[in-house]
């Protein structure tokens, strides 16, 4: 968060400095105090007869201890609430990229509504201009427990929560890959729901979109695959395009195989890792809704090379 690269972490950052360097002001001030009195008064001889002097009832005192803070607070709360209205009430440009985020435990699925895209766990979004921005806007949504979508160098937190729907945008100025995470504990495997934020040139980014869109074709080398994949339980909760799979209860496996991790950070998607994360998913997951499907050797060779071609 102390390295932004998009407008609102930039704000964000502004004012984390401003908060710092008044709790530090308020830290120096008490430890400062403390360690004067520490010194000044601590190897004076103790006479039991002396009490120290008695300031019950200053009214001084107890004014400036009551009105200090409170001027602090107000200043702290008005800065706060400047800068949280400063980027809240952006206005979508009509070049923005729209994006819906759905927290599940434990992954992020992720739906581009006007591109016809979903994918899980990797945004990928065009990098802005001054010229023409071009911010993304993202819907927050959750099916089950409360999560919180964050990427501390593009933008603040923002809560998942049932029944709800929050906004939350991101502008990022430089090209690059930011990681975030669940920042909201929603259970077991909370520390496993990992995040990627991709920020592509433009034209990388509308390459990425037309990747997407494709269909895989279907290959006669991996027929047996395909056919395990639609008999066993497989699409009751994924979905491939162009295929039988249309479950909605997992990620959407149409392009698998561009997405870097399986389990939402749990592990690299390699083909190895891919084969025993089909064989028993609490491998590397302990908790994941995915069931080991009791899969044979041949069977699952048969399905990871099915898989292995969802590019
Ligand atoms: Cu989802 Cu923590």
């Amino acid at each position: 968060m102390f390295a932004p690269v998009s407008t609102p972490a930039f704000a964000i950052r502004d004012v984390s400095f401003f908060v710092l360097a008044i709790t530090a002001a308020i830290f120096v001030v008490v430890a400062g105090f403390t360690m004067y009195t520490l010194i000044r008064f601590g190897r004076r001889p103790v006479s039991p007869e002396v009490e120290p002097a008695q300031v019950y009832g200053s009214t001084q005192i107890e004014l400036a201890w009551t009105i200090v803070p409170l001027l602090i607070v107000v200043v702290l709360f008005l800065v706060t609430a400047r800068y949280v209205w400063g980027i809240e009430r952006r206005a979508q440009p009509p070049d923005a990229l729209e994006i819906t985020v759905v927290g599940n435990q434990w992954w992020w699925e992720i739906r581009y509504p006007k591109l016809g895209i979903v994918t899980a766990n990797e945004l990928h979004v065009p990098v802005t201009d001054s010229a023409r921005p071009t911010p993304t806007f993202i819907t927050i949504q959750s099916v089950d427990v409360a999560h919180s979508f964050w990427i501390p160098q593009l933008a603040g937190k923002m809560d998942a929560i049932p029944n709800k729907t929050n906004r939350i945008w991101i502008e990022p100025l430089r090209v690059g890959t930011y990681v975030g995470q669940c920042a909201e504990y929603c259970g077991l495997q909370h520390a496993l729901m990992l995040l990627v934020v991709v920020v592509h040139p433009k034209d990388e980014f509308r390459a990425w979109v037309a990747s997407q869109q494709t269909v895989p074709a279907a290959q006669e080398a991996t027929k047996a695959g395909r056919e395990l994949f639609a008999s066993v339980a497989c699409i009751n909760c994924h979905r491939v395009s162009g295929t039988p799979g249309n479950g909605v209860f997992g990620p959407d496996l149409t392009h698998l195989m561009s997405r870097s991790t399986l389990g939402a950070g749990a592990v690299r998607n390699t083909p190895e890792n891919l084969r025993a994360w089909v064989k028993n998913p609490s491998a590397f997951k302990i908790g994941a809704l995915m069931p080991a499907m009791q899969l044979d050797d041949t069977q699952l060779d048969q399905l990871v090379a099915y898989l292995s071609t969802l590019r």
